[in-house]
């Protein structure tokens, strides 16, 4: 029962490949659209999420694709099911299974993920449809006295059962704990929190029984807080991520995938690739970090073809290739090859 998954698992952070998370809610995605003043509707979600499942040669740098509830369901203008044309183009489909992130009763400003209710059955019905992966987001803020343990705590277990209730249906888990960027913290706070969080996680995971080696990680990368007046190099998020990471998570875990949290897009990318040079560097006879080590960005890989796109679909060919740039400068990333000059000079690594 977990071979299959180990396997897809490893294909999921092949080499040099990563993740397109386009599993926005309706919200999240509306609130998107609107930044670049385009129609909120059920037409335009489609329209753009269409453009990109078919990007002509995606899956050079996508190993997977994380869809939302309603783009499962979704086709193309030519009347092709999005999981049809991800299958053919060798994109392997997975599902966003939480019902979001709702505010914690006795713990002001904070909030756990919901979506326990019934996942069995949905995850069930979300594999007949031909999704061979989930993904499940909690999030948590550093403030003031926050994250509580509270929070924390609830988090990772719900994690875990979500993580459980996947393998034993047959889909690989994404484990994605958020420590957000907002608020005035140092990249050394960061380090703390999310460490904490990394090991209360795995801690519920181990009580589960969750197999590691069947499962990915998506962290976010340590960094300052967006408020903070203290820049970040990349050599500093680079350490603190992986230092972070090496304290907590078990080697047996198939791979990391970071989420982008907000980042510039080209910054996340670079940071990517600081940490891959790691395992690079000249002279190393072994490995600094055990797991394959990727993306599954949002933001990260989305933006400069949302903004090209606009709602327009004259532009789609521009905003394709922006994606397809952003894809191939993430893959290259995740091998450890990328270079700034890519931004620029074209995509041949
Ligand atoms: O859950 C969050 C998404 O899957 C990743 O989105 O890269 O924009 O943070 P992001």
């Amino acid at each position: 029962m977990i071979s299959p998954l180990i396997t897809i698992a490893q294909a999921l952070v092949a080499p040099g490949k990563g993740l397109l998370a386009m599993d926005e809610s309706v919200g999240t995605c509306n609130r998107r659209l609107a930044e670049f003043g385009i129609a909120q509707t059920e037409d335009a979600r489609r329209r753009y999420r269409a453009l990109l499942v078919t990007a002509p040669g995606l899956s050079e740098a996508i190993s997977g694709a994380i869809l939302f509830d309603e783009t499962l369901g979704q086709a193309t203008l030519d009347g092709l099911p999005f999981v049809d044309v991800l299958h053919e183009a060798g994109i392997v489909v997975g599902i966003k299974v939480d019902t979001g992130a709702k505010a914690l009763a006795g713990h002001p400003g904070e909030k756990v993920t919901e979506g326990l209710d019934g996942l069995r059955e949905r995850l069930a019905h979300y594999a007949s449809l031909g999704a061979r992966f989930a993904k499940w987001r909690a999030v948590l803020s550093i403030g003031d006295g926050l994250p509580s343990r509270a929070c924390i705590l609830v988090n990772a277990h719900a994690l875990a059962r979500y993580a459980a209730l996947c393998q034993e249906v047959g889909l690989v888990p994404i484990v994605e704990p958020e420590v957000l960027m907002e608020g005035e913290h140092t990249l050394a706070h960061c380090s703390d929190v999310s460490s904490e969080v990394l090991h209360q996680v795995f801690k519920q995971l181990h009580n589960q029984g969750v197999a590691l080696d069947a499962m990915i990680l998506k962290p976010n990368m340590v960094l300052p807080g967006l408020s903070s007046d203290v820049a970040a190099s990349l050599d500093d998020v680079a350490d603190a991520t992986l230092n972070c990471l090496l304290r907590t998570v078990p080697a047996a875990v198939a791979g990391v995938a970071f989420l982008s949290g907000g980042q510039p897009a080209v910054l996340a990318t670079a940071r990517l690739n600081a940490m891959q040079r790691r395992n690079h560097a000249s002279g190393s006879t072994s490995p600094v970090f055990p797991w394959p080590l990727s993306f599954s960005f949002g933001r990260a890989l989305q933006q400069p073809a949302l903004r090209l796109w606009a709602g327009n679909d004259a532009h789609r060919t521009l905003a394709q290739n922006a994606l397809l740039h952003r894809a191939r400068c993430n893959g290259a990333a995740a091998r450890g090859e990328y270079r700034a000059a890519m931004e620029t000079e074209g995509l041949s690594p």
